[in-house]
C-alpha cells in the first residue's frame, strides 16, 4: 500500500472515531444506558458499544466496501481488499458505565496481515493517539516519543484485570511480585489508553495478560511509533494475549521481572 493510501486509512478512521465520541459522551451524560453481561457478571456491553461498532464498521464499508472487519461487539466480516479493521468501540466500558476517565475508542487497520494504521480516542480529555507504520506516533496532530528511562525502580508502570475471577487472582498474585521492585503501579482501566500513556510517558511501562487483539491493535502500534518495545513475555514482537510494553531502556527489566513473577 502506498503512502498516499494509508493517509487515506488514517484520515478515514479518524472522520469515523469523530463520528462516535460525541455520541458516547452525550449517551454516558444523560445516564440511560442499557446494560448486558457478556462473558462474566463483571464484563459489561452497553446499547453504546454495539452502537458504536455498528456505526464504525457501516461508516468504513460505505467508504471501502471490499474491506473486513473484527470487532469486540461480534462484527466480523470477511474482506477481499486486504485491509481488515480492529475495532473496540468503546475500551475500558467499565470505566465507561462508572464515569470514570480513560476509556477510548480504538481502530486500527490491518493491511495483508500487518497492523499498519491505529487511531485510539480519548472523548474525556479530547485527545485523539494516531500512528501510521513508519511515521512516528501523535496526539492531537502533536509527534508523541515513549520514556527514556533505564531503571524499574523509579518506574511508573501500569498494569489491568480480566474479568474472570480466578484470572484476576493470578493477575494479582504477580502483582506482589512486581510492586516492591517499580516506583508504582497504576490500574487506570483502558488497555488501549494505557498503551497510548506508555507512547506519551505518561507511564514507562504497561503489562498485562488477556488482553484481546482489539485491546492492543491501534495502541500497540501507537506505542511502538512512539519508540516503545511491545512484545510477549519472552521479549518477542509478536501477538500474544501477554502484552508487555516499554521504552527500549526499560523493556528488558520489565520483561525479567515479569517472566520471574510468572514462574
Ligand atoms: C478491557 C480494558 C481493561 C483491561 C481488560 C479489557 P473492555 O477492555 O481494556 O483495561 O484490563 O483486560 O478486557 O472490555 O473494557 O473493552
Ligand atoms: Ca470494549
Amino acid at each position: 500500500m502506498t503512502p498516499t493510501e494509508l493517509d487515506s486509512l488514517a484520515l478515514l478512521t479518524l472522520s469515523v472515531v469523530d463520528q462516535v465520541c460525541g455520541p458516547i459522551v452525550a449517551a454516558r451524560n444523560a445516564g440511560t444506558l442499557d446494560i448486558d453481561t457478556k462473558s462474566s457478571g463483571t464484563d459489561m456491553v452497553t446499547e453504546m458499544d454495539r452502537w458504536s461498532e455498528d456505526t464504525i464498521i457501516a461508516a468504513i464499508s460505505r467508504a471501502r466496501p471490499d474491506d473486513g472487519f473484527v470487532g469486540e461487539e461480534g462484527g466480523h466480516q470477511t474482506g477481499s481488499s486486504g485491509v481488515m479493521w480492529i475495532i473496540d468501540p468503546i475500551d475500558g466500558t467499565t470505566n465507561y458505565l462508572y464515569d470514570v476517565p480513560g476509556f477510548s475508542v480504538s481502530i486500527a487497520a490491518e493491511v495483508d496481515g500487518q497492523v499498519m494504521v491505529g487511531v485510539v480516542a480519548d472523548p474525556v480529555r479530547d485527545e485523539v493517539f494516531s500512528a501510521i507504520r513508519g511515521q512516528g506516533a501523535h496526539r492531537n496532530g502533536r509527534p508523541v516519543r515513549c520514556s527514556d528511562k533505564p531503571d524499574l525502580a523509579t518506574a511508573l508502570i501500569g498494569t489491568g484485570f480480566g474479568y474472570d475471577a480466578s484470572r484476576r487472582v493470578e493477575q494479582a498474585s504477580v502483582l506482589v511480585d512486581v510492586i516492591g521492585h517499580v516506583r508504582d503501579v497504576r490500574r487506570m482501566g483502558g488497555a488501549a489508553l494505557d498503551l497510548c500513556a506508555v507512547a506519551c510517558g505518561r507511564l514507562d511501562g504497561f503489562y498485562e495478560r488477556g488482553l484481546a487483539v482489539w485491546d492492543v491493535a491501534a495502541g500497540g502500534l501507537i506505542a511502538s511509533e512512539a519508540g516503545a518495545l511491545v512484545t510477549d513475555l519472552d521479549g518477542v514482537e509478536s501477538w500474544s494475549d501477554m502484552v508487555v510494553c516499554a521504552g527500549p531502556a526499560l523493556h528488558p527489566e520489565l520483561v525479567g521481572l515479569l517472566r520471574a513473577a510468572h514462574r
